[in-house]
Formats: C-alpha cells, sequence, structure tokens
C-alpha cells in the first residue's frame, strides 16, 4: 500500500446543494493530516484535461452555505472508455495524486469503479445527488435540500389552486427514482403522487377523483421519469378522461437543484468528507460512503451502483389516507 500524501477531490454529475460542504470537509480534513488537497474541475472533464486547483485552501472559506459546487461539475462521454480513462490517470500521475475523493452519483461512481479497477488509485465516493437512489445510503447529499425547495414553492403554488379551485399537476425531478416525488408530495399534503416505480391508470383514478369531488383537492405530484409521461402529458391525460375540474401544471425543473443546502445536508456532508479522507488514510479504496441508521457504511462500488434501494411504496396508502 503506497502512503497517501495528495488527495484529488472533485465533483461530477448533477450538481446538488451541500457538495461545496462536502469539498471543504475532505479539505479541511485532509490538511489536519498534514496532506495536500488538489482540486479537479469539471469532474472527469477536467480530470482529463489537467484542470487542478492547487490554491483549494484558499477557495473553501465561506463555502458551506453556497449551493452548487465551487469545483463546477461535468458529465463526460471521453471518460467512458478505457483511453479517456488513462488519460485522466496520466494527469493524476504528473501532479503526483495518490487517492481520490469522488463526490457524485451512480455515474460518477461507474467512472471512479473503472479508474481504480484499471490504474489502481484508492478512491472513496460520497453520494451527491438530489435523487436519494443511490444504495447504501439512507440519504444523499442534497436531497433534503430539494425536497424542502419543492415544499416550498408547492405551499406557494397551494394558495392560488385553493383560491380558484383548480387542480394542479406539480413535476419534480427524478428520472428514474421516486424519492423526490414521495416525499413532497408527504411533505406538500398532495392528493396523490405519480411515480416511476409504479403504475397509475389514469380512467380508473379519475373516476375515484370525480368521486370525491366536494371535497377540495388541490395538489398532485408527478416524478418527471413516471410511466405515464410528464406533467404536461398527464394533465391531458386527465381531461381527456373526463375530469372535471380545472387542471395547470408547473414544473419545478431545475430550481430544486439550487439555493443553500439545508442544515441536514451541510451536516451530512461533513460527515461524510471527513470520514472519506480517514477511510482512504485506513487503507479503503472502492467504496461508497454513506450514512444508515446513523452510523457510517461503506459500500463497494459495484453494490452501491447495481443495486436499488428500494422506495417505500407503503407510504402512497398514507399519501392518499392523509388527503381526505
Ligand atoms: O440526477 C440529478 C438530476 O437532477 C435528475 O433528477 C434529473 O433528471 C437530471 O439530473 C437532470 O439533468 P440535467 O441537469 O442534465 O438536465
Amino acid at each position: 500500500m503506497t502512503e497517501i500524501k495528495k488527495i484529488g477531490v472533485f465533483t461530477s454529475g448533477g450538481d446538488a446543494p451541500g457538495m461545496n460542504a462536502a469539498i471543504r470537509a475532505v479539505a479541511r480534513t485532509a490538511y489536519g493530516h498534514k496532506l495536500e488537497c488538489v482540486g479537479i474541475y469539471n469532474g472527469y472533464e477536467g480530470m482529463m484535461e489537467g484542470k487542478f486547483e492547487t490554491n483549494l485552501r484558499g477557495k473553501i472559506a465561506n463555502i458551506m452555505q453556497r449551493g452548487g459546487t465551487i469545483l463546477k461539475t461535468a458529465r463526460s462521454k471521453e471518460f467512458m472508455d478505457p483511453e479517456g480513462r488513462a488519460k485522466a490517470y496520466e494527469q493524476l500521475k504528473n501532479r503526483n495524486i495518490d487517492a481520490l475523493v469522488a463526490i457524485g452519483g451512480n455515474g460518477t461512481y461507474t467512472g471512479a469503479m473503472k479508474l481504480g479497477q484499471e490504474h489502481g488509485i484508492p478512491i472513496i465516493g460520497l453520494p451527491g445527488t438530489i435523487d436519494n437512489d443511490l444504495y447504501g445510503t439512507d440519504y444523499t447529499i442534497g436531497f433534503d435540500t430539494s425536497i424542502n425547495t419543492a415544499i416550498d414553492a408547492i405551499d406557494k403554488i397551494r394558495d392560488t389552486a385553493d383560491s380558484h379551485s383548480r387542480l394542479f399537476f406539480v413535476e419534480v425531478m427524478g428520472r428514474h427514482a421516486g424519492y423526490i416525488a414521495l416525499h413532497t408530495a408527504i411533505g406538500s399534503g398532495a392528493y396523490s403522487v405519480f411515480l416511476p416505480e409504479t403504475d397509475t391508470h389514469i380512467p380508473n383514478w379519475v373516476s375515484a377523483l370525480n368521486k370525491k369531488r366536494k371535497k377540495l383537492f388541490n395538489i398532485v405530484i408527478v416524478a418527471e421519469g413516471n410511466k405515464n409521461g410528464n406533467a404536461n402529458d398527464i394533465a391531458q391525460k386527465v381531461k381527456d378522461s373526463g375530469f372535471e375540474r380545472d387542471v395547470r401544471v408547473t414544473v419545478i425543473g431545475h430550481l430544486q437543484r439550487g439555493g443553500s443546502p439545508t442544515c441536514q445536508d451541510r451536516v451530512l456532508a461533513s460527515r461524510l468528507g471527513y470520514q472519506a479522507v480517514n477511510c482512504l488514510l485506513q487503507g479503503d479504496q472502492g467504496v461508497a460512503l454513506g450514512i444508515v441508521n446513523d452510523k457510517l457504511q461503506k459500500t463497494p462500488f459495484n453494490d452501491a451502483i447495481y443495486k436499488t434501494k428500494e422506495l417505500n411504496t407503503d407510504l402512497l396508502d398514507m399519501i392518499e389516507l392523509l388527503s381526505l
């Protein structure tokens, strides 16, 4: 095992609030252990191009509260090929970077696993995505902020929905997983939620809702990746199936990816960033870190990438009952 002296840290894939808190924790823990820490700009793109921040120490003050990522981020096609990864590794070698902390989602972990397997560099992954869809952690960095942002917007939509007695279909992010939609639905007191994990028969759904029309149901949450299409498609299908009230659509979109991270995301990011450096120093590599039941969990990249964190769809019954 080679002694670790210089750690590289980067963010990759979709940004998430709390990534800056994670960068800060990685860098400050490294400095605390008298290690060097280098920032890598633009994820794997910047790694291949040698875009390194050697003065990271001077960049990490006052970033805890900022959304986005000071190291920027990107999704790289070139890095998916072994040639791209070899190019990146050459850059790391030239700078004497002997370990990495990769902050991102599934695609980030996949790149990290391959880079580690092909070139032997120790890498620790941290779950940075608003989607909360990574196996091996109860929550991902950015999820809590994103659902709070969504709820804040929906509280406002509810005011106008209520005034006009309209039903709003509110689309939230989550191409493959319904965590954002499910939690947003519960937290906003929505009538119903359309998820990627479930199938909703729209004519039946409409006839059930028409029977309840004396009640005022205002909000339905739609996950962008669900089987019935996006919120506009669903609103149209609902109208075509004979829904009797006025309908509107709001797409929250990238609003959910920005903003100052909540305290929960800052704490999660700080704990994981701190542990990433400790784990590297203890000889761990090729694992993603998470917090499960308030305890640190190390999950091999292969499991973190390919195992599915099951959504608790039992909560759907609760949503319907609580909205009556
Ligand atoms: O993975 C995070 C995420 O925000 C998804 O929820 C969303 O589907 C996707 O990224 C959007 O990606 P982009 O910013 O490239 O449009």
